[in-house]
């Protein structure tokens, strides 16, 4: 394989972590690895409802980090936690210095919405439901006027090169022919950001690009990956057959939105009491039962918003009307979609990887933070401040590097794709079987199908990282042998108090289990 080596640290992603990062690494020079042009593609500019933040004078960091514990269901590290919340405010204030438009009160202060399970409202957002978008824009901008940022557009990493325990270099390949040869790139420092797996699920609501790529390649090369099994499902994907499903912010029930069924009922009253803001993993079940039982979910926000959607809730709006539907008068039918994953590679508080050389920050890490159910708008939060961390951190490992020439590519052919059958037939096999509600049976059955899709489709680098990340997954998901926050197993309902702490596993560890299923009996 043609081989490049660089000075530059080499950050894999192109979502709010990696621009973030890449701006707290400057002026050491860095390059993005970013598959499509910066600012498409990647799950944080779509985020709707924005960065959470005890920014009200009655609340507080510490409320801010027990409403976090509580929502988790168990398992997330309260130093983490705090570490987090304590200084949310001040990357609300450095983002906004970087040029976010945060939407404000006439006093100044900042608009903050409600999310389920804050104690406060506590979301900062910008013009209603723009907030990834308007971030990202702002940070884009901040990068492309950055001289020590080199971004390669169109570029996407598919393989880790280790030596002993240290990651050496990432291999990549044109990401609009990914019959392109891969190139290797080699450098000191390598930090993925490289976002989540929601695209894994054949219903999800994030981007095409995310299908758990960057936490299988990680996997692959060995290293610990942390909660695997613990998938959020968003309760109001807008349920109209796109792929992917456009969202509708849990903001929305928070000013007032409710939910109910073809019969009219306002199911949630009788599932918890604090009905459409009860936490999302309790929502997202409860809309999936009723899409279950044939009773097509809506969210109703004719009352609580009427006509005022389509000045407050832009996005939500243009997803509605290309739809047919006038969210002003119709209720807005909706189902629970793969959106967010809490597990990822394991991270510790440094932002280090188990791999030496390794750092993760955004939706592949597992920092601890999130545990069984992360908190509505705490990803974007999480995604920052351990872009600081790690940048931080490899700063202070590496001698500082004052100019590296610009890394240049010419990928030749050779490579090969996914197969697109193959990848839609693991999607649906996901939803079918590593969804909102598991059993064992159906666990098994998809830990089956992945490996046959592997073994019949294992020439795609690609492929094979979606593969990993899925079989995780599904392994981790029948290991725990409970239900707990968005981890539920209908033939196992109860919380176990003895298994409240985080699944640690290797992917030679979930292929073991796997091997062992696929020479059972079905
Ligand atoms: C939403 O706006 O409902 C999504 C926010 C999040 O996933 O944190």
């Amino acid at each position: 394989m043609k081989t490049v080596t660089t000075d530059r640290v080499i950050i894999i992603g192109a979502g709010l972590g990696a621009l973030y990062a890449a701006l707290k690494l400057a002026p050491r020079p860095v390059v993005l690895i970013s598959p499509e042009t910066l600012g498409e593609g990647a799950s944080s500019a779509w985020a709707q409802g924005g960065v959470a933040a005890a920014m009200d004078a009655k609340d507080s960091p510490d409320d801010h980090a027990e409403d976090t514990i509580k929502a988790g269901a168990g398992t997330v590290n309260p130093m983490v936690a705090k570490l987090v919340t304590q200084e949310a405010r001040d990357y609300i204030l450095d983002l906004t210095e970087l040029g976010t438009p945060f939407d404000r009160t006439a006093d100044g202060g900042y608009v903050l919405s409600r999310e389920a399970a804050h104690s406060y409202a506590r979301v900062v957002r910008v013009k209603g439901d723009q907030a990834g978008a308007e971030i990202m824009a702002a940070l884009i901008e901040a990068v492309r006027e950055t001289p020590s940022v080199q971004a390669l557009e169109g570029v996407m990493a598919v393989d880790f090169e280790t030596e002993g325990n240290r990651v050496t270099g990432v291999a990549i390949q044109a990401a609009h022919d990914a019959r392109s040869a891969p190139i290797m790139l080699r450098g000191a420092a390598i930090l993925v950001a490289g976002g989540g797996s929601g695209g894994l699920y054949a219903l999800t609501t994030n981007p095409h690009r995310i299908r758990g790529q960057v936490i299988g390649m990680a996997a692959r090369a060995g290293a610990t990956i942390a909660d695997p099994e613990f998938v959020q499902f968003h309760p109001t994907a807008i349920d109209v057959g796109e792929d992917p499903a456009p969202l509708a912010t849990e903001a929305l029930r928070g000013e007032g939105a409710v939910l109910v069924n073809k019969h009219g009922t306002r199911f949630m009253l009788d599932v918890h009491k604090d009905a459409e803001l009860a936490p999302r993993d309790v929502v997202a079940r409860a809309i999936f039962e009723q899409s279950q039982a044939g009773n097509r979910p809506m969210l109703d926000t004719t009352d609580a918003i009427g006509a005022e959607i389509n000045a407050l809730f832009p996005s939500v709006t243009e997803a509605c009307l290309r739809n047919g539907i006038d969210p002003s008068v119709d209720p807005i039918p909706v189902a629970a979609a793969a959106h967010y994953h809490m597990g990822g590679i394991a991270t510790d508080t440094h932002g280090k990887a188990s791999l030496d050389g390794l750092w993760v920050c955004g939706e592949a890490s597992s920092t601890g933070l999130h545990g069984a159910n992360r908190l509505a708008s705490n990803g974007l939060l999480e995604a920052l401040v351990y872009a600081r961390i790690c940048a931080e951190g490899i700063s202070s490992e590496f001698a500082p590097v004052e100019n590296a020439p610009e890394v240049a590519l010419e990928f030749a052919t050779g490579g090969t794709a996914p197969d697109p059958e193959a990848v839609q037939d693991l999607r649906q096999t996901m939803t079918n079987h590593v969804g909102v509600v598991r059993k064992a049976a159906g666990l098994k059955t998809a830990l089956r199908t992945i490996a046959r899709l592997e073994q019949n489709h294992g020439d795609s680098p690609s492929f094979l990282n979606m593969c990993a990340t899925a079989t995780l997954i599904a392994a981790a998901a029948l290991l725990r042998e409970e239900s707990r926050g968005a981890h539920e197993r209908s033939d196992f309902p109860d919380t176990k108090p003895e298994l409240a702490q985080s699944t640690l596993l290797t992917l030679s560890d979930a292929l073991s289990l796997r091997s062992k299923i696929c020479g059972e009996p079905e």
